[in-house]
Order: structure tokens, then sequence, then C-alpha cells
């Protein structure tokens, strides 16, 4: 029996190969309550969950919150222009302040890479879940894109997943290559060199490509990421137009790819920039899927810092 002995889930790169089979693995079980008709079961019954949510978010907050409540655990939502962090609260003295109400798990977003591990050293009795930290770590994205590669391929070892964008800003592009590499699969980055983090193939089985064209040879996978714009402190780039055509996916260069790949993105899409509409919304598109697979797969995280085995 596999089992998950963490409190926290902060960083895929703190988890072994095994505890990411796991987690994946109960997301796949918990599609079937998804598909139900009352798609509810009383597993966190009596359990109060704080989605603490300080940069902007549609999908992952909605995702984590619907997840908590279709295991019966009571969530609660806290964004940052209604919490008191505009009135200059520090975010241990929140954090504190939040421990008091006697939550079990705080999912966060914040900007600061690596605030998830000060909180988590702060709290020592409540389950403290990432849900993204500045361009450090995205674990959910991760984990809910591996299960999607898994449905389409059935495994995820030797895949050649190509992503191509923004990589320095990108915390989905790091979750992705913490857990990808230890599954397996190889990783081929493309972006402009001003969004290429020096030294990024240190982190495993990564090759930087210098053209999107090579990155996306013959790939399994090919995932799109978002202009960080918001985390660039200058413009990196001259412009979204000669962007698009160096790093833009359009039904051309997908040709390149494997003809039976998957095309990824966690969203949100610059339609038109990053990818083509008619990529976005063409056969090998996976997007929606992505964003289907991340209610089971929230699900099984907070099933398992919860304290759930797994028969
Ligand atoms: C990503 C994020 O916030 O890191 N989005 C998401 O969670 N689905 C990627 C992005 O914002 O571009």
């Amino acid at each position: 029996m596999k089992s998950f002995k963490h409190k926290d889930i902060i960083a895929l790169r703190d988890l072994t190969k095994e505890e990411i089979e796991l987690l994946i693995e109960t997301a796949e079980g918990m599609r079937e309550i998804n598909s139900r008709d009352i798609k509810k079961v009383p597993t966190l019954r009596g359990k109060t969950i704080i989605n603490l949510f300080y940069e902007s978010s549609t999908r992952t907050r909605t995702s984590f919150e619907i997840a908590g409540k279709r295991l019966s655990a009571d969530t609660v939502n806290i964004t940052p222009s209604s919490s008191s962090a505009t009135k200059g609260e520090t975010l241990s003295d929140t954090a504190l302040n939040l421990l008091a109400m006697k939550p079990d798990i705080i999912v966060m977003r914040h900007a600061v890479s690596g605030s998830h591990y000060y909180l988590a050293g702060k709290l020592p009795n409540c389950s403290i879940i990432n849900a993204g930290d500045g361009a450090h770590e995205h674990p959910s994205q991760g984990l809910l894109d591996m299960l999607t590669m898994k449905d389409r391929f059935g495994r995820l070892d030797g895949l050649k997943v190509a992503i191509v964008g923004d990589i320095t800003h990108s915390r989905v592009a790091r979750s992705n290559i913490q857990g990808l590499t230890k599954m397996g699969s190889s990783i081929y980055l493309a972006g402009p060199p001003t969004m290429m983090p020096p030294g990024v193939e240190r982190l495993g089985n990564v090759t930087v490509c210098g053209t999107m064209k090579e990155a996306i040879q013959d790939a399994d996978v090919v995932m799109m990421l978002r202009i960080q714009q918001e985390r660039q402190g200058k413009t990196l780039m001259p412009n979204t137009r000669e962007y698009s055509r160096y790093f833009g996916l359009n039904p051309d260069n997908l040709k390149l790819a494997k003809p039976d790949a998957i095309v990824m993105h966690p969203g949100p899409i610059n339609r038109g920039v990053e990818m083509s509409s008619y990529v976005v919304d063409g056969d090998q598109s996976r997007v929606l899927k992505q964003v289907e697979n991340g209610v089971a797969v929230r699900m099984a995280m907070l099933y398992h810092v919860a304290g759930g085995e797994l028969e």
C-alpha cells in the first residue's frame, strides 16, 4: 500500500515519484464522484478549509472550493481586496489569526516564492497547500497536467514534453519539470532568451532549445504558457506580434509534433498570442480536460493532507 506522510503540499520537488503516483491514482478514483448525479461524499465532513488567495485566480480557487465542497468540508474564501492585508497586516499575523479559528487546511496563493514554507513553519497543526507561490511552484497544476497526459498516453514515462513561453516566471513550468522528470519524461524548453532562466537544465532531464521548432519536433505534449507580464519588472520582448511569430502555436507548427500529440495550457489563455484559436479549440487541445481533472486532483490533495489512506 502506498502512503502519503506529508502534512503539507508545497512543491512537487518535495514529493517522491511514489507519492506523486499516489496523488494521481487517488485523483483517478475521485473522478467517479464528479460524474455522479449527487456529487458529494462525506470524507472531509467536519473539516474546515480556508482558501487564502493573495493573487487573482479563476480556475484554481474555484476548483479548490468545489473540491472541498464535494468532500463535504466547510470552505471559506478570503481574497486580498477584502482581507486585512490591505490594512497592513503581515502574512504571519493573518495566519495566526486564521489559525485561532481552527482551520484544518489552508490553501494559499501568494506572490512571494517560498512563503508557504514560512507559513507551514508557523502553523504546525494545520495543513498548507500551495495554490501557486510567485514563480516557484504550482503543484496542483503540475499534478492535473500529469493526469491529463496519463489519460492520453496511459503512462508518464518516456514522453517528450515541450514547454514553450515565459519559463523564468512560470511556476507551472517548474512544477511540471519537477514532476515529469521524476516520472521519467524528457522536457524540452523554448522561449525568448530573456524569459529562459539560466541553469534550468540542472532541474532534471531538461533541454533548452534554440528555437520553438526544435522543442515541439516529435513532441507528445506541447504545453504553452502565458507571458507573466505581472511578474516581469520590465518588458522582455519587443511586441506581442513578434512574440507569436517565433513562439506562438498555430496549426502549421503543431504539425511538427507527433500526429497524436496533445496541446495543453494552464490558462488564462491570450488567444492569438501564445496560441491561435484554431489550436485552442482544435481536436488536439486538452485545455478544458485539464480544468476538469483539476477538481479531482485537488480532491486527492485535500484527502491526503487530511490523513487519508488508499487501499
Ligand atoms: C497559472 C498560474 O496562476 O500560475 N494559472 C493557473 O493557475 N491556471 C498560469 C498563469 O497565470 O499564466
